[in-house]
Formats: structure tokens, sequence, C-alpha cells
């Protein structure tokens, strides 16, 4: 079977991470356990993941013209991932995220820097890249026009896309429906269909919702289906999401059932939750 052929337009970060047992509160000082700068953002998360999974997978995106930059380019490469849709944007410092792991859970504050600059023109520059792609996964870190302009490509070529709408933010009727499948968890399910779930049945052929440690679930005639995972040892849950979102992506671009896909999603998020970082333990395909 030849490689599935998996394009990400997407955000490139570098994650600054702080381990601590207890969260301070406003006004207060308290001690962390551990720091440790490690690759992430949403979009590059997807794309290592998906490679080390067995696709041939491209990047479009962008970089700010720092250290992090180069370093974050560098890291796509080591891990099989094509960089030629990566732009290094002047004058601009790459993205970054905050992240506080606590408690077997994060918290996290992006600072958008060169993933803000991923525009229409820099996406149209790499049509032919898209057009050729078994799938194409979208997330919500880099401009919401940019996905709206990815989304009307991918429907005009007929390339199926995933929506990761995270973190959530608001989308037209009309661009959902354009997703082949759409992917919250389940926070960002409630927000993304405006708290209306009786608006929900329009979805059910697309909706994969993520349910944390409970698995995730998807609709077969018109009853919701959850699939548990396998129990794991959890230290950092920083990644799992997007871990699922690439294995699920390289499921169906291989041609599996809904169900397949989730089972082999749920295993994949489940190795990768036993390391510290978002992509330190994004399994190889043959660990699962
Ligand atoms: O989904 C996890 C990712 O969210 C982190 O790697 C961080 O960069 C933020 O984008």
């Amino acid at each position: 079977m030849s490689k599935p052929k998996i394009t990400i337009v997407g955000s490139i970060n570098m994650d600054l991470i702080t381990v601590t047992d207890q969260v301070a509160n406003a006004g207060e000082t308290v001690a962390g356990t551990d720091f440790e700068t490690l690759f992430g953002g949403k979009g590059a998360n997807q794309a290592v993941a998906a490679s080390r999974l067995g696709a041939d997978v491209s990047m479009i995106g962008k970089v700010g013209d720092d250290a992090f930059g180069s370093e974050m380019i560098k890291n796509f490469e080591e891990n099989g991932v094509d960089t030629s849709g990566i732009a290094v944007e002047g004058k601009t410092p790459s993205g970054i995220a905050n992240i506080i792991v606590s408690d077997d859970d994060n918290r996290i504050i992006i600072i958008a820097g060169a993933n803000g600059k991923v525009d229409k023109m820099h996406v149209d520059q790499y049509t032919s890249v898209i057009k050729d792609s078994d799938m194409v996964l979208l997330q919500f870190e880099i401009p919401m026009d940019t996905i709206r302009h990815t989304l009307d490509i991918c429907k005009k070529e007929n390339v199926p896309v995933i929506i990761n709408p995270a973190p959530v933010a608001e989308l037209e009727r009309e661009y959902l429906s354009a997703a082949t499948y759409i992917t919250p968890n389940e926070h960002e399910r409630v927000r993304l269909f405006k708290m209306r779930e009786d608006g929900l049945p329009e979805y059910y052929e697309k909706l994969i919702t993520t349910q944390g440690d409970q698995g995730a679930s998807y609709f077969k005639d018109g009853r919701e289906i959850m699939i548990p995972p396998k129990s794991v040892d959890v230290v950092d849950t920083t990644g799992a999401g997007d871990t699922f979102n690439a294995a699920f992506a390289v499921g169906i671009a291989e041609g599996m059932t809904v169900e397949d896909a989730i089972y082999l999603a749920n295993d994949a998020a489940g190795l990768a939750v036993r390391k510290l970082g978002a992509q330190s333990g994004m399994p190889m395909r043959e660990e699962i």
C-alpha cells in the first residue's frame, strides 16, 4: 500500500513547559518542579504524529526569523515532514505556547507570532500540494480567514478535510458542512454548535468527539457510540488530541472505517501521553 498523502495547514509553536504540583493563584508565587522547551503547535504536532504513523506529510505554515524558527524547521526535517510549504516571516517572532502541567492536566496560553501571518496568499502558493492530498488537516491556531480559504480550496478540488476546531472559534455552517470530519473535544463541541445540541443531527456523519480519558465517540444510525481507550499511565496530556487527529486522518486516508480509525487514534494518543511534551511520546506505527 502506498503511503497516504496528508497536508497540514496550521500552527508551529515552541512550547515553554512548566511542571508544578501547585498552580499559582493571582498575586501568589509557587515553586515548580521542572521546565522544558519542546516542539509544539497543534499543526506541527499533527504533522509530526502523522509522519511517525507512516504518512507522507507536507506542512504549510510560518515560523519567525529567530532561533526557535530554525530549530522548528530542523525538527520537521528530522521527523520526515516536507517543509517546502513553511516560510520564515521577517521581523516576526515564532509562535510560542506557555504551558503549565499539573495534576495530569495542562493550561496553555499561545502567542501567535508568525502563525498569525499564515494568510490566504501563502496557502495559494501550495494549491497543487493540497490538490494532491488524500486528506487535509486544519486547526484554529492560524487566522480564521485562512481556514475558510483552505476549506474553499478543498471543496473546489474535492479533497477530504478534517476540521479540528481547537482552540474553539466560531465558524459558519457552510464551512462546517464543507468538512469531511469535525473533531472537537466535548467542550469545544458545545461551544462550536453554540449550546444547540439539537442542531447536531445535521453533522452526525462528520462528528467525532474526543472525550479525554473516556475515549472518543462517533454517530451510527443516529446513536452516539463511545469507543473507550486502553488504560494508560499519564505523564502529560499535551498533544494527545493532536496525536488522535493525526492518527484518525492516517487511518481514514488508508481506507479504514471510522470505527477502526478511532481505535487506531485512541491507541496512538494513549501512547503519546506517557512522556512530557506534545511530541516526545508520539508513537511510530510499529509501536501501536
Ligand atoms: O495541542 C497542544 C498544543 O497546543 C501545544 O503543543 C501548544 O503549542 C498549543 O498549540
